[in-house]
């Protein structure tokens, strides 16, 4: 399981009703993995993650073996990823990684022979995250559709707030993003949830939702006036009062908070830091937060004050336990344990993918973080082609997207500027598509034809 998208709506449900049914029963399940051993690998620090993954299998009866620590594997001598995969998964069952780079999971997947799990790659994905996430929220909320769901911090480097959101739209929520400054959502995640989700997002404003934003670490006052929200249907926008975010007196709703992650911030941006979302007692005390109740993936720095985790509204310690009986719950039905829902087979996963391309000669993933440009000699360089909202290539590893600036009809011999590209619906399989005019012209492509101001074709 690399991305959310990997489990379809049916599958999550079956991963949430069996960790359900293993909190209430947890000693009926003890014993049932015990001929079972998991390779835990994690190449980046983890508390909650590693841990609870740890407990899951152990509370199921079975073993675990790994690393915790990346300067204590063969990689430190300049083995490969790939390699390093194909030999743990030789001595597991099930292969569980946490790896710094966007698509590690995915290029680790394509090495093993035994399921793998993305407990958290780089900036892409954490999947797990979000499955005990949706547990968390199913217990407060029973049904997700219509409710609303805040999401606080940085969520352009925040790997648990993009599998979040992909999920949330599946279940109907309505998403209210709350960024920091400069840590809005990265395009490639807007572009997907307008693209596949077919979703618009609305600047709106909310005068209690901006007052957390009210201090930054200096404390001085800041003022950010939008916030952006993702209705569950485009007619719900109707609800909305004049992009005024509308909250019924008294409406339960949650607040999602995350930390900032220093770690994966250039220093440019590490050096400038602006208003930051921060939840404290003086936040809950506000008429507007009075049924929000507050989750956080956790670690926190300052974001989330320790002044309210007496608060009956403060959730992340009881989200951090039930880490425990979901992925008990992901394990045994990866593993075979117990059979997916009747319903859910079948079922597809995430939205449907467009065609897919790899021409790596000609263009390549341009993120120095995926997986598939570090270790570019194991990794296949695939994309998928989108046409909307506009023509890109997504690297099939870290999902960031290329946009080319050339390209070329089937069987063309000529290359056209990309602002050409037809509008309407194409076989997009079999098209070119080139980052500038040379490699273009590297496939033998010719300049296309300039046509005269009379009308009349110039040649070449
Ligand atoms: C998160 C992660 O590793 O992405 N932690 C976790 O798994 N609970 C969030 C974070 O590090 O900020």
């Amino acid at each position: 399981m690399i991305t959310i998208e990997d489990l379809s709506t049916s599958q999550i449900e079956d991963v949430l009703d069996l960790a359900q049914e293993m909190e209430q029963n947890r000693d009926s399940f003890r014993g049932v993995a015990s001929h079972a051993l998991m390779a835990n690998l994690f190449f980046e620090p983890s508390t909650r993650t590693r841990g609870s993954f740890e407990s899951a299998m152990k509370r199921l009866g079975g073993d675990v073996v790994g690393t915790s620590d990346a300067t204590s594997t063969s990689m430190t001598k300049g083995e490969s990823l790939a390699d390093t995969v194909r030999i743990w998964s030789s001595y597991a069952d099930l292969m569980v990684i946490r790896h710094p780079w966007e698509g590690a999971a995915r290029l680790a997947s394509e090495y093993s022979d035994v399921p793998v799990i993305n407990a958290g790659d780089g900036s892409h994905e954490h999947p797990t995250q979000t499955l005990l996430d949706l547990y968390t929220l199913r217990k407060e909320f029973g049904t997700l559709q219509g409710k609303k769901i805040v999401l606080c911090g940085d969520l352009k480097n925040g790997r648990t707030v993009h599998s979040l959101v992909y999920a949330l739209l599946r279940f109907g929520a309505v998403i209210i993003f709350v960024p920091g400054e400069g840590l809005g959502l990265p395009d490639h995640v807007l572009h997907k949830i307008e693209a596949d989700y077919q979703l618009p997002i609305q600047p709106i404003r909310h005068r209690g939702l901006e007052a957390l934003y009210s201090r930054n670490r200096s404390g001085e006052e800041e003022e950010v006036d939008v916030i952006y929200m993702t209705p569950s249907y485009p007619h719900t926008l109707t609800l909305f009062d004049s992009m005024d975010l509308h909250m019924e007196k008294g409406e339960s709703f949650a607040l999602y908070a995350t930390r900032r992650q220093g770690e994966r911030e250039s220093s440019v941006e590490s050096d400038r830091p602006g208003a930051y979302p921060r939840i404290d007692s003086s936040i809950l005390r506000m008429s507007d937060f009075s049924k929000a109740f507050v989750l956080h993936p956790l670690p926190r720095v300052d974001e989330l004050s320790p002044s309210i985790d007496a608060d009956p509204r403060s959730r992340y310690f009881q989200q951090a336990r039930n880490g425990v009986p979901v992925r008990m719950s992901l394990i045994a039905l990866m593993l075979g344990l117990y059979p997916w829902s009747k319903a859910s087979r079948g079922d597809e996963g995430g939205p449907p993918r467009g065609a897919s391309w790899d021409e790596p000669e000609v263009i390549v993933c341009d993120n120095p973080n995926c997986a598939a440009t570090i270790e570019s000699q194991n990794a296949s360089h695939s994309f998928t082609i989108y046409q909307r909202p506009l023509i890109r290539l997504v690297c099939s590893y870290c999902e960031r997207e290329t946009i080319p600036s050339y390209f070329s009809y089937p069987f063309g011999e000529v290359y056209h500027p990309i602002t050409d590209f037809p509008k309407e619906r194409v076989d997009t399989g079999r098209f070119g598509f080139y980052r500038d005019t040379g490699t273009a012209q590297a496939r033998g492509l010719r300049h296309p034809r300039r046509v005269t101001q009379e009308g009349q074709d110039a040649g070449e």
